[in-house]
């Protein structure tokens, strides 16, 4: 299990006074992949021009665009919720970057109530992300929002 009230305290520590969006995109995708168990990716996806761009990420290599509505990611950044696929295979139109995928989760992110893009976390455990999971990660979301420029 994730100590998430941890995870939070090593985010902001992480991030303050560093004021460069890609260094704390990078730092944070990297404290994710080696905090939570059981994952083979976690990164970013940028919204720039009305599709969701490849951002920092720990993880093999993924697709570079994904336009609004396509994927786990463009449906979330559409509806600007997160969610949760406990079986990326019964999701319709999953974009499978890396086959080892079959669990994820995908977090919105906001500057200044504006899409900026997601946070895309994937597992090949299937159901890896529980409710407690998405509390933890949509409270880090926030705190990394705060960050972004
Ligand atoms: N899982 C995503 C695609 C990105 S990769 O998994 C890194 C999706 O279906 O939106």
């Amino acid at each position: 299990m994730t100590n998430y009230k941890l995870l939070h305290q090593q985010l902001l520590s992480l991030t303050e006074g560093v004021g460069d969006t890609i260094s704390n995109l990078a730092n944070a995708s990297a404290l994710l992949f080696h905090t939570l168990e059981g994952l083979n990716w976690a990164g970013f996806y940028l919204y720039k021009e009305g599709a969701l761009l490849l951002g920092p990420f720990p993880g093999k290599t993924a697709c570079t665009k994904i336009p609004m509505g396509n994927g786990v990611c463009g449906t979330a950044a559409e509806k600007g919720e997160t969610i949760v696929v406990p079986d990326v295979h019964a999701f319709p139109g999953h974009i499978a970057c890396d086959g080892d995928s079959n669990s994820e989760i995908v977090i919105p992110l906001y500057l200044r109530g504006s899409l900026y893009g997601v946070l895309d976390i994937d597992s090949p455990v299937f159901d890896r992300f529980s409710e407690e999971d998405r509390e933890g990660l949509e409270r880090f979301a926030r705190a990394l929002e705060t960050v972004l420029e």
